[in-house]
């Protein structure tokens, strides 16, 4: 497939050290997306990667993967999917907890969102450790979904979140280490 050299976009992106807690390095995007031909490039790097798939549907999990799943949606000719956190969805869900460093967190899907058989993307902006992917997954095969692919704009390679998706083809367009 034709690929866009996505790497000048680092530039646009700001770390935010101890946020959200000391020793944490923030990667805000923020200051990627209200550039024009930045956010332009970012869309158009997933879609060129993506496109001719067959993707039926592209599922973002909030609430940043919201911020792109649906452009991407768009230039796929895909439909959109929401995963939301828990009691946000008004019709009938599929839930699935999973482990925080501390805790628990749990994410819930339309019933209805996927039909079994439909090919799936599943794009978020950061893979961190996994947990919140691993999660995603495991909701879109309940509903008999098959995911074509895993999608994200920034992989922090250091936190091996790859490990947890492993059998899956995980696409990420930067990386930091
Ligand atoms: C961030 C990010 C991913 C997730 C990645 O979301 O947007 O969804 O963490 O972490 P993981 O790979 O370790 O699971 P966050 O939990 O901050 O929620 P938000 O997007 O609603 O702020």
């Amino acid at each position: 497939a034709y690929e866009i050299n996505c790497e000048p976009l680092k530039d646009l992106i700001r770390t935010v050290p101890d946020f959200p807690k000391p020793g944490i390095l923030f990667y805000d995007i923020t200051t990627l997306l209200k550039d024009p031909a930045g956010f332009a490039q970012l869309i158009d790097a997933f879609a060129a990667h993506y496109i001719g798939k067959g993707i039926d549907l592209v599922l973002g999990t909030e609430a940043r993967g919201f911020i792109f799943a649906p452009a991407i949606a768009y230039r796929l000719n895909a439909g959109f999917v929401p995963v939301r956190k828990p009691k946000k969805l008004p019709a009938e869900t599929a839930k699935v907890s999973y482990d925080l460093e501390y805790g628990s967190d749990s994410l819930e899907i339309h019933l209805d969102a996927v039909k079994p058989g439909q090919r799936v993307l599943l794009v978020d902006d950061l893979l961190a450790t996994g947990g919140t992917m691993q999660a995603t997954v495991q909701l879109v095969e309940k509903l008999g979904g098959k995911v074509e692919g895993i999608a994200f704009a920034i992989e922090l390679d250091f936190l091996k979140g790859r490990n947890k998706l492993e059998g899956y083809d995980v696409y990420s367009l930067l990386h930091y280490n």
